[in-house]
């Protein structure tokens, strides 16, 4: 079975990717360095999957740390997880943003090709097509909108010439839409820190009496009912496009992107619905103001993922919100439970 190297891997969607490929037999080293998350989660993929993941403490940034877990390791692929991802933040602080995004990635690439590692999965985001025209599709151009964004975009430049470079290398880019849910079990799940800017996290939260209402940022977009479109994908769904992804690299040579989406979308107003079905009671929601920088519609164009990855998303939006409430209600306080 191959050894797969997971970099972000204890955070909300290295969690879940460490689960899947603990089930799908590989051997796993799992990367972090706690910054945003808690090794509590990788205990808990233990407890799941009854294996056990080899972690190492280290940040992308630490060359040095990074060389030793590959000398440590007959390392067949790497995903790359690890990263910064608040758009917030990377307005406010755009140099921390280049340096651990564009840093990290580029200490990755030195040290795989240093010890003959060449099969790389990038988590990416839909956040790289900007302002464009939804439905994505991959080849759309990119314009990312934000500092954050625009890292993801040059990450995807700096993998895409680092591709072109020798024909050893396989890169895929996964270009993530909006991931919510958690496993089914409610043992792991997003596990946000202070208060969440993202729908679903804060709704759940505001469900579980945290906050006094949801506040839908604007209501008069040209959708359907006026509130932002978005393409949600459950969790559990998106860790399995990274296994997929993995399996298409035997064929893919270079470098290629994937939209991971459901290729459906749904509207602040249904979301809310979705959730006040999952949690069975009405959550206290008013309507404000559009927040900046925000788009009317992003969803997806799968068709490509789809044919070339075989893999298509199976969760409902009510499996996303059910899941991520299960996970609220059994860790209130998140991995402090
Ligand atoms: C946001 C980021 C995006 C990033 C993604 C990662 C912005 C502008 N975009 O995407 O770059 O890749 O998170 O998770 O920050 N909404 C409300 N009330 C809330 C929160 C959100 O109405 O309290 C609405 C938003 O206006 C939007 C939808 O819910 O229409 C989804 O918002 P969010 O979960 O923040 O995701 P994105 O904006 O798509």
């Amino acid at each position: 079975m191959p050894t797969t190297l997971v970099t972000g891997a204890t955070g909300y969607i290295g969690s879940h990717v460490v689960l899947a490929l603990l089930e799908a037999g590989h051997e796993v080293v799992a990367v972090d360095d706690l910054s945003n998350s808690s090794p509590e989660s990788l205990r808990r993929v233990s407890q799941l999957t009854g294996r056990e993941a080899a972690f190492h403490e280290v940040s992308v940034l630490d060359r040095v740390g990074l060389t030793k877990v590959f000398a440590s390791h007959e390392i067949d692929t790497v995903v790359h997880l690890a990263g910064l991802k608040a758009v917030g933040d990377s307005v406010a602080d755009p140099l921390s943003y280049y340096e651990v995004n564009l840093g990290g990635s580029m200490n990755l690439v030195r040290v795989m090709a240093e010890y003959g590692v060449f099969r790389l999965v990038f988590s990416s985001s839909a956040t790289v097509y900007g302002e464009g025209i939804s439905p994505f599709a991959e080849t759309d151009g990119l314009g990312a909108v934000n500092p954050y964004g625009r890292t993801k975009e040059i990450q995807e430049y700096l993998f895409g010439d680092v591709a072109a470079s020798g024909s050893q290398w396989r890169i895929a880019l996964l270009r993530y839409f909006n991931p919510v849910g958690a496993h089914v079990s409610g043992r792991i799940g997003e596990d946000p820190v202070g208060k969440p800017n993202n729908l679903v996290p804060f709704v759940m939260q505001t469900a579980a009496g945290r906050h006094e209402q949801v506040t839908i940022h604007g209501d008069d977009y040209a959708t359907i009912d006026g509130t932002g479109v978005r393409d949600y994908i459950h969790v559990v769904d998106l860790a399995a496009g990274h296994l997929a992804a993995l399996g298409a690299l035997d064929t893919h040579v270079g470098c290629r992107a994937w939209n991971l989406g459901s290729g459906v979308g749904s509207s602040v107003k249904e979301v809310m619905a979705a959730a006040e079905r999952a949690v069975g009671q009405p959550i206290p929601h008013q309507v404000g103001p559009r927040r900046p920088g925000d788009v009317a519609e992003a969803v997806a164009d799968v068709s490509r993922a789809n044919d070339e990855l075989a893999w298509t998303t199976q969760r409902t939006l009510d499996d996303m919100v059910t899941d991520h409430w299960r996970w609220q209600q059994s860790n209130p306080q998140g991995y402090t439970d």
